[in-house]
């Protein structure tokens, strides 16, 4: 059965954990799916996993537009999901329909935005207009200079407060699902707790709806630095295909991310 926005609404309400990795061509696509994950994240992390870089920021559209079609070429079931790399939804909501709708029209079925409040106008932009948007917020990759660095974010009271607060205004903004990353467990609880839109969490703890890993973190074979928040699934594993299964399984049944995993 092909994976919609209104299949994870519904796994959202009936407590089934929706299972997201990223994904950047189509071979993994098809095994990803194989294995049961829900959402195919073509995530702009392919600057390090892929491109060698130690951020985010030199990814392109282009970039985006070219991976878009290599993971919607081997998938038929899951919801592709791609990222709006640095500078192109930043100028205007224009702008930025113009550039979402190419990753739409190269397969994606959302794509996601970083940024709290100051992005709302722009999501309602693309909302309005049928472009879905999955909002990103708590540790944003592409903000990490202005960030200062790798940080857990909302670990004061007043900026915990702008998270929480940030997610209601991206829901009424027109959100359909919000991605929290680096934020206390407990944050990311109230928050799925307070707003009606599916959560997927990254260092955000287990109570979030659904998570969400990089694919070569969860093969062991990111060569940069090692999160807290990862997990190696094939120390355990006799294949990738098994790795991934694990992953899957580890997450629907609430095994992961355990504990040590969450900030
Ligand atoms: O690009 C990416 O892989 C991401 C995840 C870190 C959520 O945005």
């Amino acid at each position: 059965m092909k994976i919609t926005l209104s299949t994870l609404q519904k796994q959202h309400e009936s407590n089934e954990k929706i299972v997201a990795l990223t994904c950047y061509d189509a071979i993994f696509a098809s095994l990803l799916e194989n294995s049961g994950i829900d959402v195919l994240l073509v995530g702009d992390s392919m600057g390090n996993v892929l491109h060698g870089k130690n951020t985010t920021l030199s990814v392109t559209l282009n970039n985006m537009i070219y991976h878009t079609h290599c993971v919607s070429n081997g998938s038929s079931k899951a919801l592709i999901m791609a990222d709006m790399p640095f500078g192109t939804a930043q100028i205007s909501p224009e702008q930025t329909f113009k550039n979402a709708a190419k990753l739409i029209a190269a397969g994606a079925h959302m794509v996601k935005i970083e940024g709290g409040h100051i992005m709302a106008e722009t999501i309602s932009f693309l909302t309005q207009r049928g472009i879905p948007v999955c909002s990103h917020i708590g540790f944003t990759p592409q903000s990490i200079y202005q960030l200062g660095g790798y940080k857990v974010q909302g670990t004061d009271e007043t900026k915990a407060e702008q998270i929480r607060q940030d997610a209601k205004i991206l829901e009424n903004a027109g959100a359909s699902i919000l991605l929290m990353e680096m934020v206390p467990a407990a944050i990311a609880r109230t928050i799925t707790q307070s707003i009606h839109i599916p959560t997927i969490g990254i260092g955000a703890g287990i109570d979030c709806s659904g998570q969400v890993l990089v694919l070569h973190d969860i093969l062991g074979i990111y060569q940069g630095k090692k999160n807290k928040f990862v997990k190696n699934f094939m120390i355990e594993a006799t294949s990738i295909q098994d790795a991934i299964n694990n992953y899957v399984s580890a997450v629907k049944n609430k095994q992961f991310p355990a504990k040590e995993h969450e900030f």
